[in-house]
């Protein structure tokens, strides 16, 4: 079991939470692990089940005990925690969503709730957390690791906006899903020689924007990475197009960036083509993660497992140059992402 760091008489502010006594990686073999809790944060993305069922099986299968916690950190600060067998995972790598469920917990941003959780932790004797999510999910990750809680993050987020890692869980299903979508739009959208406007998510990020906009053969990809003059960018584009002769656009516009009904109007007031906005929303957060995501989903919990048994404490399982592996949490959450500059100028080429 792990000792806090901290006492309740002297709980700093999670800003203020600057590992003093905390320096990231414990010494293998210096406290045996035999405990896990699991839990997921945050959005669901589709292949968090495969994670959990990867963390159950490979974690069992060398000896450990595996503990789920439902509704993440939520779930965690409420002691929503019980043992998870071999046999309770059958069947869930294929579903979407999270059997452990999810949340987005505002507690957990507290200095009360972090610590509420890690001492939560010592109720159950756990010895260390994975936690599958996103970027929020990892700062309350880091959180409790700077309180002396053992912590892996594997990436679970449709919007691959994790900065350390090539890769996020959910990601190839969520654009297989909006590419789908887009390829049906098409249809109705050269039926009625109208436009199509497009709305993805992706939060502040547009890398689903991008990559879904080029394997749909959008005339305009508008993402929040890239300044937009409107009436170049997206109205001299269509007109352009339509004096070449194409008598249907679509205009795929990541969340972060506008906002498709807007956008829609804007382009018919402006061009006199009939525009049609859709918010593809939530769906593509749903349905039956694609090979990428299971595998990665199944690699990557086998990762966070080898790292705990290793003695490797707090690290983010991450992708890089194609390949599984991890990096210190504090280092990973200090990076910063971009989008390549060369496939925004490809997508341009391409319209
Ligand atoms: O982070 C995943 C994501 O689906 C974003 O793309 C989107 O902005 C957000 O979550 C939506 O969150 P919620 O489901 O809480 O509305």
């Amino acid at each position: 079991m792990f000792d806090l760091l901290y006492d309740e008489s002297n709980i700093p502010e999670i800003s203020t939470l600057v590992a003093k006594s905390y320096n990231g990686v414990t010494e293998p073999g210096e406290k045996k692990i035999k405990k896990v809790g699991v839990l997921t944060s945050g959005g669901d993305a589709p292949g968090m089940n495969a994670t959990i069922r990867s963390v159950v099986r490979t974690g069992i299968n060398s000896g450990l005990e595996v503990y789920g916690v439902t509704r993440g950190y939520h779930g965690l600060w409420k002691g929503e925690i019980s043992p998870i067998g071999v046999r309770d995972v059958s069947e869930t790598l294929q579903r979407g969503g999270t059997f452990l469920m999810t949340a987005r917990s505002k507690t957990f941003m507290t200095k009360e709730g972090v610590l509420q959780g890690a001492r939560m932790m010592q109720v159950y004797d756990l010895d260390a957390l994975i936690v599958s999510g996103g970027d929020g999910s990892f700062q309350g990750a880091r959180a409790l690791a700077r309180l002396g809680v053992p912590v892996i993050g594997i990436p679970g987020t449709i919007d691959n906006d994790i900065a350390c890692t090539e890769y996020t869980i959910g990601y190839d299903t969520a654009m297989n899903t909006a590419m789908e979508a887009i390829d049906k739009l098409r249809d109705t959208a050269s039926s009625h020689e109208r436009c199509s406007v497009i709305e993805v998510m992706g939060r502040h990020a547009g890398y689903i924007a991008l990559n879904v906009g080029i394997a749909t053969g959008a005339e305009v990809i508008l993402i929040p990475e890239v300044e937009t003059d409107f009436n170049r960018d997206v109205i001299r584009t269509i007109l352009d197009g339509r004096n070449k002769g194409k008598r249907h656009y679509i205009v795929i516009v990541a969340e972060g960036a506008g906002d498709a009904t807007e956008i829609a109007q804007k382009i018919e007031a402006q061009t006199g083509i009939e525009s049609r906005p859709t918010i593809l929303g939530h769906l593509q957060r749903g349905g039956s993660p694609t090979l990428r995501d299971r595998t990665t989903a199944s690699l990557m919990g086998a990762r966070a497992i080898d790292c705990l048994l290793e003695g490797r404490y707090n690290r983010l399982i991450i992708e890089k140059n194609g390949v599984i592996t991890d990096v210190d949490i504090e280092e990973g959450l200090a990076m910063q992402k971009t989008i390549s500059p060369k496939d925004i100028e490809t997508a341009k080429r391409l319209s």
